[in-house]
């Protein structure tokens, strides 16, 4: 059942957050969506640019309709991933997407907040929802690349809110895209979630840039011939006490490229004879459906599906 992430957000406020998984192929979908009902967890499917183009848009849209109907018990969002204002509209209109997140975080406050109510009408007015940015994660967020951390000011995050009636908000409190997130010790800014939750109770926040690069899968990557080094993410025992402050939304994309190039690795590594795409595809779908099914277990989202399937209808 393909739901708004409105109705997720609703359920999971303030107890568990939900996962927000990139896919971009076939291979992912099928993991994606056996790890979900394994686990018995709503969840977000994030569509991004870069997938769009990869594999086409209207091939990812079919993928999702058809995912539907082979899985019928999952209950899930289809959203665009840090979108621009043209995507947005082009998703909107699609007829697909349940959701859309504007990404006008680089530009200034006034404007960011012009391109993202732009966008809030043209979604509400179709009944889907809206989520914005506000602050910039350090590194590379689509096309815009940021030096160091902007932190999401808690005063400007009550006034976007209030002014863009956007339906939840990304936060920039120190994670960053990508499988290199800190130099030492993890740094959260958790006393921006709890400013913010102050001043805009019960709205759904979202961390971006959340995957842990868990050490094991880079050091198996790293043996069976990769070479990925200085790698750090963001321990996933944080999760909970995210979704307390009012994180309804986790995203994660990175730590399940790195379950693909483990799995592709050691498999050619260990079958230098074989050459048909099907086998490792074999060997990914499980294995990325166990990693979505552990994820959701951090996150708190397994187990909570007939209850939200329940409250969505
Ligand atoms: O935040 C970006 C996501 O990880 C998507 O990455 O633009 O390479 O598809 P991508
Ligand atoms: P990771 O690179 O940490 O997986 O973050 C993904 C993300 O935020 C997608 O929007
Ligand atoms: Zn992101």
């Amino acid at each position: 059942m393909i739901v708004t992430t409105k109705k997720l957000f609703e359920h999971a406020y303030g107890q568990y957050a939900i996962g927000a998984y990139n896919i971009n192929n076939l291979e992912q979908t099928m993991g994606l969506f056996k790890g979900n009902v394994q686990s018995k967890a709503p969840f977000i499917v994030q569509l991004s640019k870069g997938a769009r183009s990869y594999t086409h848009k209207k091939m990812l849209e079919s993928m999702m309709k058809t995912a539907d109907e082979i899985f019928p018990e999952s209950v899930f969002a289809i959203h665009l991933d840090h979108g621009d204002e043209e995507t947005c509209m082009d998703c909107i209109n699609s007829g697909v997407y349940s959701s859309v997140m504007i990404d006008a975080s680089h530009h200034p406050l006034e404007k960011n907040i012009e391109i993202t109510k732009r966008v809030v009408d043209a979604a509400h007015a179709k009944g889907l929802v809206v989520e914005a940015e506000l602050g910039l994660l350090k590194g590379i967020e689509e096309d815009v690349v940021a030096a160091d951390h902007v932190y999401t000011k808690p005063e400007e995050a009550e006034y976007f809110v209030k002014q863009t009636g956007v339906d939840s908000l990304a936060c920039a409190i120190g994670t960053s895209h990508g499988a290199f997130k800190f130099k030492g010790d993890q740094k959260l800014r958790f006393d921006i979630l709890v400013e913010i939750q102050k001043r805009l109770p019960r709205f759904p926040l979202v961390m971006h840039g959340s995957s842990s690069v868990p050490k094991d899968e880079v050091a198996r990557i790293n043996a069976a011939g990769g070479n990925i080094k200085g790698a750090s993410g963001v321990d996933a025992d944080q999760f909970l006490g995210a979704a307390k402050l009012g994180v309804t939304k986790i995203n994660i994309d990175t730590d399940g490229r790195l379950v693909w190039c483990r799995v592709h690795r050691e498999f050619f590594r260990d079958h230098p004879e074989m050459f048909d795409l099907r086998d490792p595809g074999k060997v990914f779908i499980p294995e990325y459906a166990a990693f979505i099914a552990a994820k959701n277990v951090k996150l708190g989202s397994a187990g909570r599906l007939d209850a939200v399937r329940a409250a969505c209808k």
